[in-house]
């Protein structure tokens, strides 16, 4: 994968709060309910700890958001064996139209797998739309429902999980 062409010290992360709202008003990412969420739901979901958002500003701009909650994760174990277990879930992630396809949205997955790990997380998961469910294959998560990936989806979610579990590495840590 390429490197950032920005520069990853120039973004700051800002939890939403009452005196950034402002900055939300011209934020347009080309998904519209997405926007809508940003600017009429995002604070108030935040308040009542529903989901948290998390404003991403680039030199001072605002270029994206990202929504984490608490959620219940289906995992399928194995072809028989679905288990359900409290994970994270993203909720939401959007990139501002003029910023899009300079690796922002990659750097936030990257900054969303740091949380995981922080507050000991091993599932992250998300519901991508159709069009961009490869994006999410190609940064780590997996579809699990095969139907949901067929064409004829396309209006559709394609529900998704990331594994922090590294057996290559608990297994080299028994072997030395
Ligand atoms: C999906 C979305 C969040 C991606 O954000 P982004 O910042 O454009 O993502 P990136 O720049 O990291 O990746 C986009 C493309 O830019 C390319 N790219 C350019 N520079 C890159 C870099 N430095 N690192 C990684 N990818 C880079 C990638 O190859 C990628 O191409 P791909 O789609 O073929 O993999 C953004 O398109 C968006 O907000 N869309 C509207 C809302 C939406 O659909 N959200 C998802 C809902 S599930």
């Amino acid at each position: 994968m390429r490197e950032a062409i920005f520069n990853p010290s120039d973004v700051i992360l800002k939890g939403i709060i009452e005196s950034n709202l402002n900055h939300i008003k011209a934020f347009t990412c080309g998904n519209g309910s997405m926007d809508n969420f940003l600017q009429c739901e995002a604070y108030i979901a935040c308040l009542e700890r529903e989901a948290s958002t998390t404003l991403v500003y680039y030199k001072e701009e605002l270029v994206a958001y990202f929504t984490l909650q608490r959620a219940e994760l289906k995992i399928q174990l194995d072809e028989n064996v679905q288990q359900s277990r409290d994970g994270l879930s993203l909720a939401r992630l959007a990139v501002d139209e003029n910023f899009q396809g300079h690796g922002i949205g990659t750097y936030i997955i990257e900054r969303i797998k740091e949380i995981a790990y922080m507050v000991n997380e091993r599932f992250i998961q998300t519901d991508a739309v159709y069009e961009k469910w490869e994006w999410y294959q190609a940064r780590g998560f997996e579809y699990v429902i095969e139907d949901e990936i067929n064409p004829t989806n396309t209006d559709g979610l394609v529900y998704m999980l990331m594994d922090l579990y590294n057996e290559a590495l608990i297994d080299k840590f028994f072997d030395e």
